[in-house]
């Protein structure tokens, strides 16, 4: 994983944009393809191409999550915003669209719109509309990988004090059970991370964060292995985003997408299976895969809204408040920091 140290920053049209070190993503990448159990991280789903995957995702029949909590949101807005700060800097972490938090602005108010994502070209572009609907809203995206480490870099600290908006009350935003795509521990250190960006902001501040709960297995899998393949092409998608990273010559047709709820472990694992004998090069490397030899890409977790619960107290949070939908197949946290 990437080392903490922020890389150098450019600024384009008042978006901070963190370049992700090539070299680092290089060995990142080589390390996970030379395991034994062959993996690469998830975030490298989110290139441009798979942003959009992503976004079409959303929007299938089997995923039940984002219109979910989309639901949830509807439904509870005017009840979470009682407890919401208002006049609050929204950090909205993996902020992709924007489109989450557009949703909420008209509610909950914001002083300052700071997105966070890890794919600097989709926020550019996220942005620029959000900017002429808001103009009066000060808005300032964030390009960074923040799976390793999270803290607000030094710049956007300096952004909010320039505004005067440095002792404002914070919100992070959390949606869309991305929390998921964590294992417990690291998804610990996160809400950690989390907790101490919103302490260092004002009175009434917290974290608002969607979660995906544990449900039937006959639900779940479809939900991560959709009809249209959509979720499939998500998958191989990435095995172009590293041909572009490492120079490796990865074919993602062959390579089938795989899916399946780990019961034991309480979560999705996706993974791609070589359709046939092959070895894919990189400069300084190669890797044999025999058939059915997998590469795993990612978990999702599901959690139990109390184990959720816990989790967010160990993380430093006070007691949390908790929204679900009627089928309590998604829940929505306010934890006060
Ligand atoms: C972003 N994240 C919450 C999605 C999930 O459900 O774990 C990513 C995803 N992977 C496959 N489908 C959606």
């Amino acid at each position: 994983m990437p080392s903490s140290s922020p890389p150098p920053s450019t600024l384009t049209e008042g978006v901070q944009l963190y370049q992700a070190d090539p070299v680092q993503l290089q060995a990142e990448l080589a390390a996970g393809l030379l395991a034994p159990h062959a993996s690469v991280s998830p975030k490298f789903f989110y290139d441009r191409l798979g942003s959009h995957l992503f976004d079409a995702i959303t929007e299938l029949p089997e995923y039940y999550p984002t219109r979910t909590e989309a639901a949830i949101f509807r439904q509870c807005l005017a009840d979470m915003a009682q407890h919401l700060p208002a006049q609050a800097v929204w950090i909205d972490l993996g902020a992709g669209s924007c489109a989450k938090a557009a949703r909420l602005f008209g509610t909950v108010n914001p002083a300052a719109y700071v997105p966070v994502d890890i794919s600097a070209a989709y926020l550019t572009q996220a942005l620029e509309p959000l900017r002429r609907e808001h103009p009066d809203l000060p808005m300032l995206g964030v390009g960074m990988d923040f799976s390793a480490h999270w803290a607000l870099p030094a710049e956007a600290q300096g952004w909010l004090a320039d505004r005067g908006l440095d002792a404002a009350p914070r919100c992070v935003f959390y949606p869309g059970s991305s929390i998921g795509n964590f294992g417990p521990d690291d998804a610990l250190r996160l809400l950690a991370e989390s907790h101490a960006v919103c302490r260092a902001g004002g009175k009434g501040s917290g974290l608002l964060i969607g979660v995906d709960r544990v449900k039937d297995v006959g639900l779940l899998e479809p939900a991560y292995d959709d009809a249209l393949g959509v979720t499939a092409a998500f998958n191989r998608n990435l095995l172009l985003h590293v041909n572009r990273q490492l120079g490796s010559d990865f074919n993602p047709a062959g390579w089938d997408h795989v899916a399946f709820f780990n019961r034991e472990a309480s979560r999705i694992e996706m993974h791609l299976a070589a359709r046939r004998p092959q070895t894919v090069r990189w400069p300084g490397g190669q890797r044999g895969f025999e058939t059915g030899e997998r590469i795993h890409t990612e978990n999702s977790y599901k959690w139990q809204p109390a184990a959720f619960a816990d989790l967010l107290q160990r993380a430093g949070f006070g007691q949390p408040l908790h929204w679900t939908d009627p089928q309590g197949w998604f829940s929505v946290f306010w934890a006060p920091a």
